[in-house]
């Protein structure tokens, strides 16, 4: 890829697709800036080299027109905060207005745009809208990999009307999922959790051919026990799946890939913050019960193999974690990843937030700012917005 590096951005009109699409409050608070955060470092390397910065992003998914809900005015406020330098907010993307605040802009000076899914051009990747927002640039960065596996205006079309770089944070998150995939470094680890298996087919599937290992936990393991031929009780189940289970059982011992299930899990009558959680073996779980995390002995022999790999890639929990009495397997092997000496990244999403708040960020090679960008990637898809910084 093209990175920001190779750039000339002195005086010039720097236009960055970022993604600001943070979690937000009923009264538009914002509750996780990391997104924010990680693209830090594109901003203040612009800003210093002179660039007259243009941000753009999307927030929420209004269906292509504006509304306040998901305006990005909060954004920009806390963007202030954040880069220490005076960030000014357009009305809208494209138009007359818009061109006219870029025009006023100096070196060092950053502009936020209005939220791009206010016009349904962006998500249509519409050729007119497009060349709008082209204009306000001389050239394009993309640093959102979080909407990277969508091709619309701002992540993919514009591209073929200006050059085109990766943002330190784009180059950073290809360069280390890129890492773990293919690393030459065994063994090579996957965690996958998670509610659904629906969900990592596709993963499964690539990473059978990448990794030596592969842990399953979450409500996805429940439909590979189920195909063993074992009970799950009431527990969460994609009957449709089992089929596809069982082949994937046996496609890893084909491959010689040791994919590990729980052999005992933490049960439960309901899940809610008073229920009782007991633990049961996976050849005895009650009818009447669901599974609601790993149990003890799984945890003990996943740690054991965390702390024999070098590489791990992690996604999903291993639990309803939400609940303190089913967090434990997701917080043993958050912790165990965190400790071991392997090169840890971790995919997005739940995953992500689990880190955060056992405070073990730092202690983690890499956690990718990406939801659905990164699962694409770990699919081996070619994302639309990496195929844009020249990939
Ligand atoms: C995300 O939060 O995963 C990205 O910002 C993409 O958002 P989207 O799913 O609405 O395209």
């Amino acid at each position: 890829m093209r990175n920001l590096r190779d750039a000339e951005l002195d005086g010039k009109r720097v236009l960055m697709r970022v993604d600001f699409n943070v979690p937000m409050d009923k009264e538009g608070n914002i509750l996780d800036d990391s997104k924010m955060r990680a693209a830090l470092p594109s901003m203040e390397y612009i800003l210093a080299h002179r660039g007259k910065l243009i941000l753009m992003s999307h927030l929420g998914r209004p269906k292509g027109k504006p509304e306040e809900k998901y305006s990005l005015k909060g954004v920009a406020a806390h963007l202030n905060d954040l880069l220490q330098a005076p960030v000014s907010m357009a009305e809208d993307c494209v138009g007359k207005e818009v061109e006219e605040r870029v025009e006023g802009l100096n070196p060092g000076e950053v502009l936020l745009l209005e939220n791009l899914r206010f016009h349904s051009g962006e998500e249509e990747n519409d050729a007119e809208f497009t060349q709008q927002l082209a204009a306000l640039g001389d050239l394009y960065i993309n640093d959102a990999f979080g909407t990277a596996h969508r091709a619309h205006a701002s992540t993919a079309g514009i591209a073929d009307h200006l050059p085109a770089y990766a943002g330190f944070l784009m180059e950073r998150e290809v360069k280390m999922l890129s890492n773990v995939l293919n690393s030459p470094q065994s063994p090579r680890m996957a965690i996958l959790g998670g509610a659904k298996v629906a969900d990592k087919l596709g993963i499964i599937e690539n990473l059978l051919e990448k990794m030596d290992v592969i842990l399953i936990g979450g409500g996805m393991a429940n439909t590979f026990i189920q195909a063993q031929g074992k009970n799950v009780g009431r527990s969460l189940l994609e009957k449709d799946l089992l089929t596809e289970a069982l082949r994937l059982i046996e496609k890893a011992e084909q491959k010689k890939v040791k994919l590990l299930l729980p052999t005992d899990v933490v049960i439960a009558e309901e899940i809610s913050t008073d229920a009782a959680a007991a633990v049961a073996s996976v050849d005895e779980v009650p009818e009447h019960m669901m599974i609601v995390d790993i149990g003890p002995q799984t945890i003990e022999k996943y740690k054991e193999e965390i702390y024999k790999a070098k590489t791990i890639i992690w996604n999903g929990p291993m639990g309803v974690y939400e609940y303190e009495q089913f967090a434990r397997g997701t917080r043993e092997v958050t912790e165990a990843i965190a400790n071991s000496t392997a090169v840890s990244v971790i995919g997005g999403g739940d995953s992500a937030v689990v880190a955060h708040d056992l405070g073990l960020e730092n202690k983690i090679t890499h956690i990718s700012t990406g939801g659905g960008a990164t699962l694409e990637f770990l699919e081996g898809i070619k994302l639309p917005g990496v195929v844009a910084c020249g990939a």
